[in-house]
């Protein structure tokens, strides 16, 4: 399971690499398409797996940031949905969907950081 999370969060930033040509005008931002919603269904997988994976364990050194990293992701999500242009919300400026980009790479970087520091404790 700690892999699936891996891998879905690996395939959710490079859709978001690729979906951010955008800032250099080779798509619109904002504008429907196939990759905009397989980004948004690989999130919401991520999020959720992140929820079942990363439930707390006894030993974990800090299970207030076990916590932050479980949850965290359900932001850059939300985030993201109010970008989504199916959803018809329509925040799709530049300045959010950058806001939307750091929230997730925080996000990807508290869920690595998380099964880092677990498996440095199963190896010691
Ligand atoms: C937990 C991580 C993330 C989640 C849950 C998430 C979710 C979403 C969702 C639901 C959308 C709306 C899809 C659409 O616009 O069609 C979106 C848009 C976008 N995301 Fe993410 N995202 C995440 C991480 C990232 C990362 C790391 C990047 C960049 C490296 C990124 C770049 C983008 C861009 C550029 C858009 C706008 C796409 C457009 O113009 O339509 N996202 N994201």
């Amino acid at each position: 399971m700690v892999w699936a999370l891996r891998g879905a969060f690996l395939l959710q930033a490079l859709l978001g690499i690729g979906l951010s040509r955008a800032f250099l005008g080779m798509r619109a931002l904002g504008a429907p398409s196939g990759e905009g919603d397989m980004h948004m269904l690989i999130g919401t997988i991520a999020a959720v797996l992140a929820i079942i994976v990363l439930k707390p364990e006894p030993g974990d050194a800090s299970p207030s940031m076990v916590t932050l990293a479980r949850f965290f992701p359900l932001v850059p999500l939300v985030a993201g949905l109010m970008v989504w242009p199916r959803l018809g919300i329509g925040m799709s400026s530049a300045g959010f969907v950058v806001l939307h980009i750091v929230l997730g790479i925080a996000a990807i970087g508290l869920v690595e950081m998380t099964i880092a520091k677990r498996r440095r404790r199963a190896l010691s």
